[in-house]
């Protein structure tokens, strides 16, 4: 069993706020959302892993490396312009050779990870195990009709859904899936489409088996799915991720589940409450808050803040009375306060950016 796994694409809906580099490579409970999924390929006993690349790709490369790290053997693909999910393992057809592959999609995160896909196929050797869940916004996913276990339909982001049961982004595939992907052709908007492909797969007398998840599932293409992914991820965390390696200071509070990196410091008369992750060298100064479900990265700085449900990326600075939520923060922001804010304040805000409210 090989695995596949696509960090390509048009690079982010987050790009207009210059978040540098490679959305996949955006940190999820302090590691990259990409890393998530290696590690959910690890975790299934695959060893040999094919990354997609795109025109957008900085830091992929230099984080994963040989994927050794991870207990993997990885392999790079150029797949230059994004012409689809499809197209990405057309680019991939030499490094997948004859072998089963898992097929996940660089920006989704799952509880339970990959191996229940592996166990569905080892039992009922089927030609193509697809994992569906429920969704609320059926016309932004890949929409599978069911009756039992019966396919009617597979649609890729209908306007009129069948279902509201979404493909989510991890697929199983025998080889023979290839002769199929090859005669695709584009769909309307320019991609040679794998819902399109699975579609084809069933016409041809594939038998294809649709994979309730039972765990959570989250796909992180908008701001507020990464802060919904943080608290998925942090509140499911095993309490041996979540170590104290920083220093917290007498007087200060700490309660819950929370992780604190090499060389951080909690003063006295901070307080943190988790689920939360502290990156390394992270200062909570006296008088600041870190509620539940927040994710700070290296090097954050809070003075007099409160943050809650939210992600702070390297090296954000957060000075004065200012109590934020449900924000997503980058790369050395600046943000003063002289004044108490009279509410919680949500906010996005790119890399580098200075904010004087
Ligand atoms: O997340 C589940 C959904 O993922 C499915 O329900 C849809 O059927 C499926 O098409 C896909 O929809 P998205 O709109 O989320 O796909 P997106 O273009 O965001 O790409 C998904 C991932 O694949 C993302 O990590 C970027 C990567 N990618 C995408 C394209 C189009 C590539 O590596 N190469 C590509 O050509």
């Amino acid at each position: 069993m090989k695995g596949l796994i696509l960090a390509g694409g048009h690079g982010t809906r987050l790009r207009p706020l210059t978040f540098t580099g490679n959305k996949h490579m955006i940190p999820i409970a302090n590691e990259p959302i990409l890393y998530h999924g290696l590690r959910n390929l690890a975790e299934a006993g695959i060893r040999e892993v094919a990354i997609i690349l795109g025109p957008i790709q900085e830091g992929i490369q230099e984080g994963v490396g040989d994927g050794s790290r991870f207990g993997l053997q990885v392999t790079y693909i150029q797949q230059g312009e994004p012409k689809g999910l499809a197209h990405a393992v057309l680019c991939a057809r030499e490094f997948l050779g004859e072998d089963p592959f898992v097929m996940y999609l660089g920006d989704n995160l799952l509880q339970d990870g990959v191996l229940p896909f592996l166990r569905a196929y080892e039992r009922e050797h089927p030609d193509a195990v697809v994992g569906v869940t429920p969704v609320s916004e059926p016309s932004h996913y890949g929409i599978i009709e069911l009756e039992g276990e019966k396919i009617l339909s597979i649609e890729e982001k209908p306007a009129k859904p069948k279902s509201s049961l979404a493909l989510i982004g991890v697929y199983l595939f025998t080889a023979k899936i290839h002769p199929i992907i090859e005669k695709l052709r584009p769909s309307k908007r320019g991609e040679l489409e794998i819902t399109e492909a699975i579609w084809r797969f069933l016409e041809s007398g594939a038998r294809i088996l649709p994979l309730h998840l039972e765990g959570w599932w989250k796909d992180t293409g908008l701001p507020m799915d990464l802060l919904d992914a943080n608290e998925k991820v942090l509140g499911s965390l095993p309490a041996e991720r979540m170590r104290v390696e920083g220093v917290i200071a007498d007087g200060a509070s700490v309660h819950g589940l929370v992780a604190i990196g090499a060389g951080s410091l909690v003063e006295a008369g901070a307080t943190i409450e988790g689920p939360a992750m502290l990156g390394r060298n992270v200062r909570i100064g006296a008088g600041s808050h870190v509620g539940p479900s927040s994710t700070l990265g290296d090097g954050v700085e809070l003075s007099g803040a409160s943050v809650r449900r939210s992600i702070l990326l390297e090296g954000a600075r957060i000075v004065g009375p200012v109590r934020i939520a449900d924000s997503l923060i980058g790369r050395k922001v600046l943000l003063s306060a002289r004044h108490p804010s009279p509410e919680e304040i949500a906010l996005i805000v790119g890399d580098a950016a200075q904010i004087r409210l």
